[in-house]
């Protein structure tokens, strides 16, 4: 076995892969014989961000601090990769982690390829098929896809997907999604918010509908009808709590602030730290949200939830019943929610189900994957197989 320490960079940048990002950093450290960490934070987001990297206790090596208010995709890619190239030529890691299908995964993946670094992929394969939508994610993870060494897939779905692509069987491990891994983190019981308004919210004892929203493509019109179906269903239901954190960038907050502003059951906050809004989420009777990474830590509650978007590259809580996708359009969004709401029989159909993304060891067997990758060790990983809620 070669034991000479490997030199491991990891870039992220946003609120999501940052999330994902942090067990596989917090794993790595802990490997201290084999692997030397370097951080490298694009900071493509700012607060948002900071918040996580407050959580999971992460200082970056390096902060690029390249966001800029109301910044185009073509500026972050321009400014992300000049910045993470210097890094890149000075640091010459033996290996790049890059995770999902954010501006800055794509350029991170790419600036490594540009030195000749192998990239590894984390949450590879998910796949619509529509480079609208998501837009840019469904292109960005392709791109990164093509580049990339290995492939952590979170699913058998997301697999099948490379393996189709003729990406050799060889790089494609099924290791769950490190979502999860962080998940379990940051659950507490009897959990006291860092947001002292959520303690009084949480303590009303009141059914919650939370509600978060920031897809590009969804951005003006369909935005506004999703946020007009929510101003219904909290008109109709004054007994119950619409919690909506709204994203920072300044394009969603106007259309979420004019639509949804002075409605007595309606708290537009700000985002949530990740701890905080776990633990929100595990209280929530029904969650309302275009997020990839929400869609994929609902189902570990069994908690029911509506997918604003036209399609998902998250199709298996689909196939298992805790998520429905509902699209754009106001009315089937406030019909769907209704019934939801109104009909215990559909509620508790959705509500108990498989959770189909992970078991928490997602970052543990990437590890091993590099490991064995580099010939450090040889130890057979054995895949993440969803197993049914007790
Ligand atoms: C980005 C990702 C998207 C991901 C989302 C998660 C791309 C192209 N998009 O979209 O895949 O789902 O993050 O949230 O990579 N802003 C702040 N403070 C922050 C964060 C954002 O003020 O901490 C504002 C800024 O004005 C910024 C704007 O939001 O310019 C947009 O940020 P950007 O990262 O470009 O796009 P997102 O819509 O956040
Ligand atoms: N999240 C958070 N605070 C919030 C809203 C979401 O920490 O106020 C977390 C959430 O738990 C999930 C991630 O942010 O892990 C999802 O990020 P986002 O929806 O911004 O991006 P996407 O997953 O759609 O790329």
């Amino acid at each position: 076995m070669k034991k000479e320490i490997k030199k491991i960079a990891v870039i992220f940048g946003t609120r999501p892969d940052t999330i994902k990002m942090a067990p596989i950093i917090l794993e790595l450290k802990k490997e201290k014989e084999f692997f030397k960490v370097i951080t490298i934070a694009t900071a493509q987001h700012r607060q948002m961000l900071d918040q996580v990297l407050s959580v999971f206790k992460i200082n970056p090596d390096y902060d690029l601090n390249i966001m800029q208010p109301n910044q185009t995709l073509a500026t972050l890619t321009k400014n992300a990769i000049e910045k993470l190239d210097e890094v890149l030529a000075k640091e010459a890691p033996d290996m790049v982690l890059v995770q999902g299908d954010t501006t800055t995964t794509f350029v991170g993946s790419l600036a490594a390829f540009y030195r000749r670094i192998p990239v590894g992929h984390v949450e590879a394969g998910l796949r619509t098929n529509d480079k609208a939508n998501p837009f840019p994610e469904e292109i960005n993870r392709r791109l990164t896809g093509s580049i990339s060494d290995i492939h952590f897939a979170p699913t058998d779905t997301a697999k099948k997907a490379l393996l189709k692509e003729n990406i050799s069987s060889e790089n494609v491990f099924i290791t769950g999604n490190t979502v999860i891994d962080a998940l379990k983190i940051s659950m507490q019981k009897n959990y006291e918010y860092n947001d002292g308004l959520l303690n009084q919210i949480t303590a009303e004892k009141k059914k919650i509908v939370l509600i978060t929203m920031h897809r590009r493509e969804n951005w003006g019109e369909p935005m506004r009808g999703a946020c007009l179906a929510i101003k219904k269903l909290a008109e109709k239901y004054p007994n119950m709590n619409f919690v909506f954190p709204v994203h920072l960038n300044p394009i969603v907050k106007e259309v979420v602030h004019d639509t949804l502003e002075n409605i007595n059951n309606v708290f537009l906050i700000a985002p949530l730290d990740y701890q905080d809004f776990v633990n929100l989420m595990s209280k929530s009777h029904l969650i309302v949200t275009d997020s990839g990474g929400v869609q994929e830590e609902g189902p570990y509650f069994g908690i029911p939830i509506l997918v604003l978007r036209k399609v998902t590259e998250r199709p298996e809580a689909v196939k298992y019943g805790t998520v429905k996708l509902v699209g754009l359009d106001e009315k089937t969004i406030f019909k769907t929610a209704d019934k939801l709401l109104r009909n215990k029989s559909e509620y508790n159909k959705m509500a108990s189900s498989v959770n189909p993304y992970g078991d928490g060891f997602a970052a543990k067997r990437s590890i091993q994957i590099i490991k064995n990758y580099f010939s450090m060790s040889k130890i057979k990983v054995k895949e993440f197989i969803p197993k049914k809620r007790k």
